[in-house]
């Protein structure tokens, strides 16, 4: 028994040092190539409507707010790592990096294939059960963990599509904390493609910055872990096991990770005990309706090497049907060990609706924001000063200017990058006209799930700020970025009008 269990502890430390040398010899350069309803009680009503996709999907992959995903061939994961490929080199910026502290002009790509949602297929011969002795003997002893301090910080949430670079960066100047890249898919990084890892870009600005990512299995998402580590200057990890589109929950990640646990386990405890930056999780409450799932499992989250969970308060099926659950979340973060961190995330939506959450249970390390910002990203400013901002139109109009700014800084300010700051800045402006200026209302705070009647502003800017007509959000555009070309249209990819549909986490 013992030979035998020599034997494979010695073909094993030998297949590691295998995938070491492999690593070794294909450092990539990881750089771009540029790379929901009840009435509302308004004191004015009234405005404007119609309707009007760009190819789209650039750093921020399909049109579908989906993350681009490959093709279902089945690719044998033992040769991953040699089908490496390096990446175009870009050109430097001080401020925007990715990888290495290699840094890179942040010029995006608008990718031709982006409508298409492509996942690859990861192999199944991982065993989804309990982690072997040698597993085990290959973690990295907990103390080595490097800690971060999550408690009672502004965590705005991975937001595929609309939370790109620029956009985070508006987030910090008006106070979020911790920032994330959008979901990227560890197959598509392990392939090396420039879009994919696009999505994992840091600005100078995002001091406490984590990247999101996405796999079925342990072993691709052990290599993912430890190529980011080597890649890119992250300050954590965060594993997807939330996002409830079918295409992913069809390969076994996201949300169907919720109905696998001993999967979760080895996936987790791999990852962690890969490298030593902080890997943390992103759950719903569970994948089924009335079937909640984290509570049981959160004390083994913590077990299994994560630094911190965050629970989104949906379960997979419920998508984002009916407010988020937050006794149930409050019931996770009480049942967690010490050490491991626990962050509610749901319909936050004002400073009234952070302190609720805070003073409702102190075991919450903090709370993460995800709509609430898409739509008015000062309510960091709101939290950290603890009022109702009544924002002009003027203010809110200087704020689009700073992410055009960034934007162009970011994507590039020729024509290309002109055209991709523009999609995105579509994209947003499809979240920030359910804005309801806090003067017009009759009920403060504005709730996520309230649907408000047109109405007008208190001067055009605030009207035409209000309005859900892509035809509107293209003037606004123009205002900024100058005329689109004839025939131009938009279609937003995640339908934020038809509230919230088909969102990742
Ligand atoms: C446009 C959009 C994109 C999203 N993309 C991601 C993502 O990439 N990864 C993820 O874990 N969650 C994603 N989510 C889910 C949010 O992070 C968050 O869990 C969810 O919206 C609930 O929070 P909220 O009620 O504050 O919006 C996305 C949500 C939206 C609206």
């Amino acid at each position: 028994m013992n030979v035998i269990r020599f034997i494979v502890l010695c073909s094993l430390i030998a297949g590691t040092v295998m995938i070491v040398q492999v690593y070794g010899k294909n450092k990539m350069k990881v750089v771009d190539d540029k790379e929901e309803g009840n009435g509302i009680d308004l004191k004015n009503s009234h405005a404007t409507t119609e309707n009007g996709c760009t190819k789209g999907g650039g750093e921020s992959g399909d049109e579908s707010g989906c993350p681009k995903m490959l093709g279902e061939d089945n690719v044998d994961e033992t040769c991953e790592t040699t089908k490496l490929r390096p990446l175009k080199k870009a050109k430097s910026d001080s401020t925007e990096n990715c990888c290495s502290g290699e840094a890179d002009n942040g010029a995006g790509v608008l990718e031709e294939d982006s409508g298409k949602i492509s996942v690859q297929a990861e192999p199944e011969a991982t065993t989804d059960d309990v982690l072997t002795e040698t597993d085990r003997s290959l973690k990295v002893h907990p103390r080595e963990k490097k800690l971060i301090d999550f408690r009672g910080k502004l965590y705005l949430a991975p937001l595929t599509t609309v939370g790109n670079l620029p956009y985070r960066r508006v987030c910090k100047v008006l106070g979020a904390d911790i920032t994330c890249g959008e979901m990227a898919m560890c197959t598509n990084l392990l392939q090396g493609q420039a879009s994919e890892w696009a999505l994992l870009r840091r600005h100078s600005s995002e001091d406490l910055f984590g990247v999101q990512i996405c796999g079925a299995y342990p072993d691709t998402v052990t290599h993912t872990v430890e190529l980011i580590d080597q890649e890119c200057t992250v300050d954590f990890i965060d594993i997807n096991m939330g996002c409830p589109i079918d295409i992913v929950v069809n390969k076994g990640a996201g949300s169907s990770l919720l109905t696998k646990p001993m999967r979760m386990k080895s996936v987790i405890a791999a990852a962690s005990g890969t490298v030593d930056k902080p890997i943390t999780v992103k759950v719903r409450t569970g994948f089924f309706e009335g079937k909640n799932r984290i509570d049981s499992l959160i004390a083994d989250i913590g077990n299994w090497g994560a630094s911190a969970v965050t629970v989104h308060g949906r379960s997979r099926q419920q998508r984002y049907s009916k407010l988020a659950d937050w006794d149930y979340i409050y019931q996770c973060a009480r049942k967690a060990p010490n050490d491991l961190q626990v962050l509610g995330n749901g319909d936050i939506f004002s400073y009234l609706d952070w302190n609720q959450r805070k003073a409702d249970c102190p075991e919450l390390t903090s709370c993460m924001i995800a709509r609430g910002a898409l739509i008015k990203p000062w309510i960091f400013t709101e939290i950290k000063e603890q009022r109702h901002w009544d924002i002009s139109s003027g203010e809110r109009l200087n704020i689009l200017k700073d992410y055009v700014r960034f934007g162009l800084e970011h994507w590039g300010s020729d024509k290309k990058g002109v055209e991709t700051t523009r999609h995105f800045l579509l994209e947003w402006l499809s979240y920030t006209c359910r804005y309801i200026p806090v003067g017009l209302l009759d009920v403060i705070p504005q709730r996520l799930n309230w649907r408000s009647p047109s109405y007008f502003g208190r001067d055009d800017l605030e009207t035409l700020m209000s309005s859900d007509s892509a035809a509107d959000w293209i003037r606004i555009s123009e205002m900024l970025l100058g005329k689109v070309p004839d025939g131009f249209t938009f279609a937003p990819k995640h339908k934020s009008n038809a509230y919230d549909r088909a969102e990742n986490g």
